[in-house]
């Protein structure tokens, strides 16, 4: 098989790391890919958000299956483009990628079928977000209704955070994604993410992760898209992840079939879980960066079986093969990150770690020059190791750390703490 995989990322790289494993992966191409995508697969320069762009390549390389990796070109339909021109694409429509590209489309859908998630109240004026805003208990979340790179959500603790939020949002700072927003009362409880894919009809669960968006140690700084992440989750116990699949993941997936517009691909279902009751934070259509990393580390070649089978609408046919072990990621990140940081410094070090299938350095952003690996990105390498134990993998993550030289770059010392 000839496969294509869109994307740049981390994520992007495993996922290219665990196709490969399966020997009916003849020929992988990754586009745009990245430094580290470029040593195991072919890397081309399309633009990934024009649809048809995307079909004329595939067809001239004779692509058998293609998988989208990132939420943008899904949310504008590349998906829709490659199917209609007749290829096997891992990824959702555009109409059911709104599960990630609208908040208020996703409270919609959890209100159609009672899928517990937190009190709300949708918005297109400002006045109006303003004065529900005063009628609510504090903290507060305000959401930009659309695609903001995970930076359009603001936990406010104090009215007036909540209500420059809206003024913020709703005043342009993320363009049309915050048009509109929702505002919606605040969860306390424990986070887990659980990934499931869905072909249409039937959901196979296929891991739990649990990770650190804040930038520094102790869960302090600024928002990120993830500085680590560890798979499984302590918390998604067997009786949270069923409650999970039957009170949220089943009937919201049932919901968007009966709307005539099923969900096929990677839902990455966010979670707050109190005493027991897990209620729904967020889904994206994609697998999380990076706890992909440590996903496709623990399922391997498998995943390739996976994935096709859910484009194909055979998931019922198949089943998970576990190994009873655990990933972490810990990911290093530019110095500035996630505000302005700085690019171009060299990073040494890469070629001297462990390549097995317990040691991964996943390069996120990163680029060649003159045989130089450059930080081109601001999270740059998610450094990623698989164990019998948790301690195992956190330990020889930090190992690889430890054995790079970037005096540019930083990272949390804390991935995993809460499980260890
Ligand atoms: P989202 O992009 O919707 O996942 O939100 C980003 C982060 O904000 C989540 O991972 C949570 O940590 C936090 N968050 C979002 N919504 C809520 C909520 N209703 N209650 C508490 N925390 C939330
Ligand atoms: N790591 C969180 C995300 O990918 O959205």
């Amino acid at each position: 098989m000839n496969i294509l995989i869109l994307g740049s990322g981390g994520r992007e790289h495993s996922l290219a790391w665990a196709v490969l494993q399966n020997p009916k992966c003849d020929r992988l191409i990754v586009a745009p890919g990245n430094a580290g995508i470029a040593q195991l697969a072919e890397c081309a320069q399309i633009d990934i958000l024009d649809g048809q762009a995307v079909a004329t390549f595939a067809a001239d390389e004779s692509i058998d299956f293609v998988i989208i990796g990132p939420e943008a070109p899904l949310a504008v339909g590349v998906a829709d483009d490659l199917r209609a021109a007749g290829f096997a694409v891992f990824g959702p429509s555009a109409a059911a990628a709104r599960l990630e590209s609208s908040k208020s489309f996703t409270k919609t859908i959890c209100d159609a079928c009672n899928a517990p998630t937190a009190a709300y109240a949708h918005f297109t004026h400002a006045e109006d977000a303003r004065a529900y805003v005063r009628t609510r208990p504090l903290p507060i979340v305000v959401k930009a209704d659309g695609l903001a790179a995970g930076k359009g959500v603001v936990v406010a603790e104090t009215l007036k955070d909540a209500l420059d939020a809206v003024d913020d949002m709703m005043g342009g700072q993320f363009g049309d994604a915050g048009a509109e927003v929702v505002v919606e009362d605040f969860l306390t409880g424990e986070e887990a993410s659980f990934f499931v894919l869905v072909d249409g009809t039937t959901v196979l669960p296929i891991g739990t992760a649990q990770d650190h968006k804040r930038a520094f140690d102790g869960d302090t700084g600024p928002n990120t898209g993830g500085m680590g992440a560890y798979s499984p989750a302590p918390v998604m116990t067997d009786a949270v992840t069923q409650k999970a699949l039957d009170e949220i993941v089943k009937p919201t997936m049932r919901e968007m079939a009966q709307r005539g517009t099923p969900f096929n691909g990677v839902l990455f279902v966010g979670l707050m879980i109190d005493a027991g009751q897990p209620s729904l934070v967020e889904f994206n259509v994609r697998f999380g960066d990076p706890e992909c990393q440590g996903l496709m580390m623990r399922l391997g070649g498998q995943v390739l079986d996976l994935l096709q089978a859910c484009a194909e609408a055979r998931l019922d046919s198949q089943t998970v093969h576990w190994a009873d072990d655990h990933a972490l990621s810990v990911v290093m990140a530019a110095d500035g990150y996630p505000g302005d940081y700085v690019k171009g410094s060299e990073i040494k070090g890469l070629d001297a770690l462990p390549k097995d299938s317990f040691h991964m350095a996943f390069h996120a952003g990163t680029s060649t020059q003159d045989g130089k690996t450059i930080a081109t990105g601001g999270r740059v390498l998610a450094l990623t190791a698989r164990g019998d134990t948790l301690q195992q993998a956190h330990d020889r993550a930090y190992a690889m750390v430890d054995a790079i030289d970037w005096p540019a770059g930083f990272c949390r010392r804390d991935i995993g703490w809460r499980a260890l």
